[in-house]
This record gives C-alpha cells, sequence and structure tokens, in this order.
C-alpha cells in the first residue's frame, strides 16, 4: 500500500521512500508528499458518485484515496474531525454573487489543524513513532495534543511563544496530557528550535513543514467542492500564517483538476494582518523573494509569522491558481469579526483577517460582483474570547455591543431595558 505514495522535492525533484523520517530534501528545501492517484482513483466519475453513499465515514476516510491511500486503515487515529458547514451568507453581503464560510473552527479542537492531524498522527501511530512535537501559535498544539493523547502509547510535546497565545488555547494541551512548554521568544523562534531538536532527537515533528499533514488539510478544499456538488468557485479566500493551509488548499484543488473530478480552477486570495506580512510583501515584489521580518503583536495572534515555513510551496500554487495577496489592517480584522459573529457564527480574529481581504479585493474591484466567493473560516471565536469582549468593552469600536451593570432593582432593570 506505502508504494502508492513518495516523498518529493518541491525545488529537485529527488524522491525519498514515504516510510523514512524526513522533513526535508538533502538540498535543504521542503518535500512534498506524491502519490499514484490514478492508481488509487481509476476512476473518477465513479468514484465521486461513491462518495455520496459513503457519508456515514468520517471525511478522512471518505476522501482518503485523494488525501493519502498509503495510510493502513488500522493506523487511524480520529476524533471525528471535518464535515464542517458551508454557511452561505450571501443575503447579509448582496455585493457578492455568492459568499460562504467554510467553517473549520466546527472541528473537534476548534481549528482546522485536526485535518492535517489526522493524517499525521495516524502516519505517526503507523511508524510506531512515540513521542511526536509540535511549535506553535496555539492551534497546531492544541490538536496535536488531543491526536496524540487519543493514540495509545504516544506521547505529545508543544513548544509554545510564551505569553503569545490565548487562555483557551492554552488550555487544550494541557488538558489532553501534553508536556508543554512556554519559551521566552516569539512563533519564528520556537519553529527554530523544534527543527534543531527533531534533526537531533528521535521525535516526530508534526509541524506543517511535516508534507504528510498538509495531506490531511487538502481535504479542506475538496470537502468545500463536494458540499458545492463540485462547482467550483470563483474565488478561495483564505488566512497566511506559516503558509501551510494554502498550499494544502491549492495542491488538493489542483489533484482534483488533474483527475478530471473539476472542471475549472478557482483563483486563490491569501490574506495577511500588516502586522506580519511577509507574503504579501513578496506577492508585491513578484515573489521575486521572501524577507523574513519580525512579525508584530496582532489581535490575529496566530498569524504572527514572520518567516513563513511553506513559503515556496505557498508560492507554487498561487501562481498556478492565478492568486493575489492582501494585507489589512487591525481595526478591519476586529470590525469584520464582529460583523460575522453578529450573524450567530463565531470566528477567530485570524479568520476575520480573510473575510476582511475578500471585502477589500470585492471593494477594489479584484473580486467582481458576479463572482462566487468561498472564505476558509480557520478556527472558532471561542479560542479567542478575550479579543472579543476587549472590542465590544469599547465604546469606540464600531460595532461594540457593551454589558451593562445594575443593581438589582426591577426599576433599574427597566430604565435599561427602556421599559
Ligand atoms: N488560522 C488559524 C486559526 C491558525 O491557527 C493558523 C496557523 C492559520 C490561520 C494560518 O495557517 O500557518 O497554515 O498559514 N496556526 C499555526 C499554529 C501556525 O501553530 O497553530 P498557516
Amino acid at each position: 500500500m506505502a508504494d502508492l505514495s513518495v516523498f518529493k522535492c518541491i525545488s529537485c525533484y529527488k524522491e525519498y521512500d514515504i516510510q523514512e523520517i524526513r522533513y526535508r530534501c538533502e538540498c535543504g528545501n521542503l518535500l512534498e508528499v506524491l502519490h499514484d492517484l490514478k492508481a488509487a482513483i481509476s476512476n473518477p466519475q465513479k468514484w465521486k458518485e461513491i462518495l455520496d453513499s459513503n457519508m456515514a465515514e468520517i471525511a478522512f476516510t471518505r476522501y482518503k484515496s485523494l488525501l493519502f491511500p498509503s495510510l493502513p486503515d488500522a493506523s487511524l487515529i480520529t476524533l471525528s474531525e471535518g464535515d464542517t458547514p458551508l454557511y452561505d451568507v450571501t443575503k447579509s453581503f448582496p455585493q457578492f454573487n455568492s459568499l460562504k464560510l467554510k467553517h473549520e473552527g466546527m472541528n473537534p479542537t476548534l481549528s482546522f489543524k485536526d485535518r492535517g492531524m489526522v493524517a499525521g498522527v495516524s502516519w505517526a501511530n503507523y511508524l510506531g513513532c512515540e513521542n511526536v512535537i509540535g511549535a506553535s501559535t496555539g492551534d497546531t498544539s492544541a490538536a496535536m495534543a488531543a491526536y496524540a493523547g487519543s493514540a495509545q502509547n504516544m506521547k505529545g510535546i508543544v513548544l509554545l511563544p510564551k505569553g503569545k497565545i490565548s487562555p483557551e488555547q492554552l488550555a487544550q494541551p494541557i488538558s489532553f496530557g501534553a508536556l508543554t512548554v512556554g519559551i521566552e521568544t516569539d512563533f519564528d523562534g520556537c519553529m527554530k528550535l523544534v527543527q534543531e531538536l527533531t534533526e537531533k532527537h528521535n521525535i516526530y515533528l508534526l509541524n506543517s513543514m511535516n508534507s504528510v499533514r498538509i495531506e490531511g488539510q487538502k481535504a479542506i478544499g475538496i470537502e468545500t467542492l463536494h458540499q458545492l456538488n463540485w462547482e467550483v468557485p470563483d474565488w478561495f479566500v483564505i488566512p497566511v500564517g506559516n503558509a501551510g493551509n494554502i498550499s494544502a488548499l491549492g495542491k488538493g484543488l489542483r489533484e482534483l483538476y488533474e483527475l478530471g473530478i473539476i472542471d475549472k480552477l478557482p483563483r486563490l486570495a491569501g490574506v495577511q494582518t500588516e502586522s506580519a506580512s511577509p507574503l504579501f510583501k513578496s506577492f508585491l515584489n513578484g515573489y521575486s523573494k521572501l524577507v523574513p521580518q519580525k512579525a508584530q503583536p496582532t489581535k490575529a495572534s496566530a498569524i504572527q509569522i514572520g518567516d513563513p515555513v511553506s513559503y515556496r510551496k505557498a508560492i507554487r500554487e498561487l501562481k498556478h491558481f492565478d492568486g493575489v495577496v492582501e494585507s489589512i489592517t487591525e481595526t478591519d480584522l476586529m470590525d469584520w469579526k464582529a460583523q460575522i459573529d453578529r450573524l450567530g457564527i463565531s470566528i477567530c480574529p485570524n479568520s476575520a483577517v480573510a473575510v476582511a481581504g475578500a471585502m477589500k479585493l470585492r471593494d477594489a474591484g479584484i473580486i467582481k460582483q458576479n463572482e462566487d466567493v468561498v472564505v476558509i473560516i480557520t478556527a472558532h471565536g471561542s479560542k479567542f474570547s478575550n479579543t472579543a469582549v476587549e472590542y465590544h468593552q469599547d465604546e469606540r469600536n464600531k460595532f461594540a455591543n457593551q454589558t451593562r451593570g445594575v443593581i438589582p432593582e426591577l426599576s433599574e432593570l427597566e430604565r435599561i431595558l427602556k421599559l
């Protein structure tokens, strides 16, 4: 079964056995996983038809021949991730032909990271790895800790930038039993350390530079298209931090197209904040180079990343999908978060970056009035409740909904309620 997949360098194209524990090529560049999809899915039209009768399966299993055909079913570690809602919010935003939100915050650990972790931790389980590790801005660590906790005989270790993640994000790895280390640095500093550590010691790295995780994350785009009955939208808009997710989205859509399961390609838009926008700056210079930056504090703390590891993969997908990269302000992201939250759809500040980006691109006429747009919501608002409470308590904010306090008197309550 494992002969269906190989690691291949994205730069020099050297191939490695999929059973090797390896994250980079000898030339230093990242690897990607390639599958013999023609062998895994010999009849794509039939595969498509069978999917509908397979809805009882979890998403990873349903799409497994596209995601990771080499993984034996017996090694699967799942928390029933996937099958997340695709909300149609067009009525609230008629400036779009259609606007849909793919809510990946409705996964077991409340972020899209579960999609990659089902692949990554299952593969670690298959390889017999006892120790797994990830550096994180808070969501990778939560997902890794949960899946490692769910596997037998697997210990999770997480490296976090101390004081830079939300209390809810911190509560997750601790509760799931991972060894949790706060480091006096930023995410990029944690990422550097985790690479040094895993080069030296026998600990399996589960950051998205491990290309096995990218394969699991392809499910987000594939499932969205399945929900859309394979009608391809004009745009996918997605927030970008370490750039793994946009790479996964592109790879999955590319493979669907190559198999003839979809008949057109959407465009991709990656969005960053002004505080951490290395990919945006690279886009402005025609992707001629990446200038790593010291990422500044932002409400979108999960994407406060100045040196994205999957940069080369991301620009390859952006070029292939006629993509654009946008950057937005802190005020925009919090105001758009408030407007989506008000619809009863709780989104995190990082996801709001993508929403704000979609709005900015629409205002600029890059996204056209007659186009269909899907925005990827990457985590649930409840993982970042402080940002919402702070926003709504401050009356200077455009959509603030302040709480009121009263003494326990009916007349006082009536006064406040204007009755
Ligand atoms: N949205 C959320 C909620 C995230 O947690 C992340 C990344 C992203 C967007 C960006 O995705 O890095 O693939 O471009 N979080 C990582 C983490 C870095 O450690 O949890 P990306």
